[in-house]
């Protein structure tokens, strides 16, 4: 195998490719934390036969997690190494033998991009305030070095497009897609990440509590809410959602509704207003997204084509 593998003896679906020994990785600090999964930073020792070190995100089960929790983890495996391009988060290598399966993915220093927005909020104020700020010793985690323009704005959108329609291409349903779902990583490379089950559960308002696991109520389309149908253009929905997010710099969609009361009002035709800011043609691929009939909604291609005139009209 690539890194050749310790133990063949035991693998059962895992392919030994991809197997990493678990002894050359070292864990550091938690990056992230869901209820039942978490990604741990580490050094990697000679990952790509480099002979040196480097920085990579691990995912793994919490000790609380079932079975159910590990077949979602090991298909998450199952789909990423199918899955290559730049902006969905790429599979390095796997820990499957001897001890807990450890998914070793590629690291994105700035973090979620929904964090990263909100983190850039402070760098989009008044150079009083961040003074203050760097003197206080309260620059949050996750800021970069400019400001975010408008354009950035627009070159995520047209990123995070990128990704779907490759992964739309693969026929492959994100279910779960969301800004804190999208990493951000040097050179502000956007990373769709997540596509298993383990999601993150840090705002709890977040997911609707039901029988069968935690549910993102606000980023979901009606026939997902209502008839638990899950397409790619259920997928367009939610990418409508991060849109919203994106533009906002990360706040929480249908601020003050409670998700409860979300089912009765996207029945009736309401969706949320254009944020203050937000540039028309924005609003309308929101618009575009949110329509009641999954076919009316555009394709994940079209979105491309737009978001690239865009881009192109105004460097
Ligand atoms: N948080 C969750 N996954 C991550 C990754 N791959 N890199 C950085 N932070 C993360």
């Amino acid at each position: 195998g690539q890194w050749g593998s310790p133990d063949t003896m035991t693998s059962e679906i895992f392919d030994d490719t991809w197997e990493f020994p678990r002894g050359d990785l070292t864990l550091e600090n938690i990056l992230g934390e869901g209820e039942f999964g978490q990604v741990v930073k580490a050094q990697a020792k000679n990952l790509n036969g480099s002979g040196s070190t480097s920085v990579v995100a691990v995912k793994m089960l919490k000790p609380e997690a079932s079975g159910t929790e590990y077949q979602d983890l090991a298909s998450e495996f199952q789909l990423m190494k199918e899955v290559d391009h730049p902006n969905v988060i790429k599979l390095l290598g796997v820990c499957s033998q001897k001890g807990p399966l450890y998914l070793i993915v590629e690291y994105c220093e700035f973090g979620s991009l929904r964090s990263f927005l909100r983190a850039s909020q402070f760098k989009n104020q008044s150079s009083w305030d961040d003074k203050k700020r760097q003197v206080d010793n309260e620059e949050p985690d996750g800021s970069q070095a400019r400001e975010i323009t408008i354009r950035d704005l627009f070159v995520f959108a047209w990123q995070i497009a990128k990704g779907m329609d490759y992964l739309a291409g693969l026929k492959i349903v994100h279910r779960d897609l969301a800004a804190r779902n999208v990493l951000v990583s040097e050179g502000l490379k956007l990373k769709i990440s997540d596509f298993g089950l383990s999601r993150d559960v840090y705002e709890m308002d977040t997911y609707l509590k039901l029988s069968k696991g935690r549910i993102p109520v606000k980023w979901m389309a009606p026939e997902s809410l209502y008839r638990q149908v899950y397409t790619t253009k259920s997928d367009i929905w939610s990418y409508g959602i991060v849109l919203w997010e994106t533009v906002t710099l990360g706040a929480s969609p249908y601020p003050g509704i409670p998700a409860e009361r979300l089912f009765p009002l996207l029945t009736t035709g309401y969706r949320m207003d254009r944020p203050e800011e937000c540039p028309d043609e924005l609003y309308a691929i929101m618009q575009k997204c949110w329509k009641s009939e999954p076919e009316q909604r555009p394709t994940f291609t079209e979105l491309v084509r737009f978001l690239d005139n865009i881009l192109q009209q105004n460097t």
